[in-house]
């Protein structure tokens, strides 16, 4: 693997914020699954190598947290909060509905490659519940919030739908 030239420059910026270059583990990993569309075992090598660390650990860490995507996801990563505040203002509705209008349940991904559908947890929007986030497949990060009614919803996806030409498909994109 390789990082674009765009993604190497952010790489080397990345590192002149760390006192070393291993404590740059996570936004590195990060940058690269906005880079490679997923966190593979081969994107988790590539990083050890590039920060000089044991693979063993890298693949520890992102195991760890849930941020960091093991399997390819759709162009448009759908998270939803069900925590308190949204669940008591329709998190699980919210959730439900997306189901029936994607016609996949809670962690999977449609078989077009284009939406995949996660529970989270609190998301630090709750005045605005309930809400989801959007992480897209070139690594924009959208919220979307007071989603209390289904014109509200289908709006947003409507303007999910407008950008997926544009996106490139995760799955193929290492
Ligand atoms: Fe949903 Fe905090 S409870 S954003």
């Amino acid at each position: 693997l390789q990082f674009s030239e765009k993604a190497e420059q952010e790489f080397q910026e990345l590192l002149t914020r760390y006192p070393t270059k291993q404590a740059a583990m996570l936004p590195a990993l990060l940058l690269a699954q906005a880079e490679f569309g997923w966190v593979s075992v081969e994107v988790m090598d590539f990083i050890a190598g590039r920060l000089d660390l044991p693979p063993a650990k890298v693949l520890t860490t992102a195991t760890f947290y849930s941020m960091y995507n093991k399997q390819p996801v759709g162009k448009c990563h759908i998270q939803v909060c069900t925590t308190l505040s949204c669940a008591f203002r329709g998190g699980y509705e919210l959730l439900e509905k997306l189901e029936a209008k994607l016609g996949v349940r809670r962690g999977e991904t449609t078989t077009d490659g284009n939406f995949t559908l996660s529970e989270v947890e609190c998301l630090a929007s709750c005045g605005t519940a309930p809400m989801f986030q959007v992480t897209d497949s070139k690594g924009e990060m959208e919220y979307f919030e007071s989603l209390t009614t289904d014109a509200k919803l289908d709006a947003v996806l409507e303007k999910l739908n407008a950008k997926l030409k544009e996106l490139p498909d995760p799955r193929e994109m290492h």
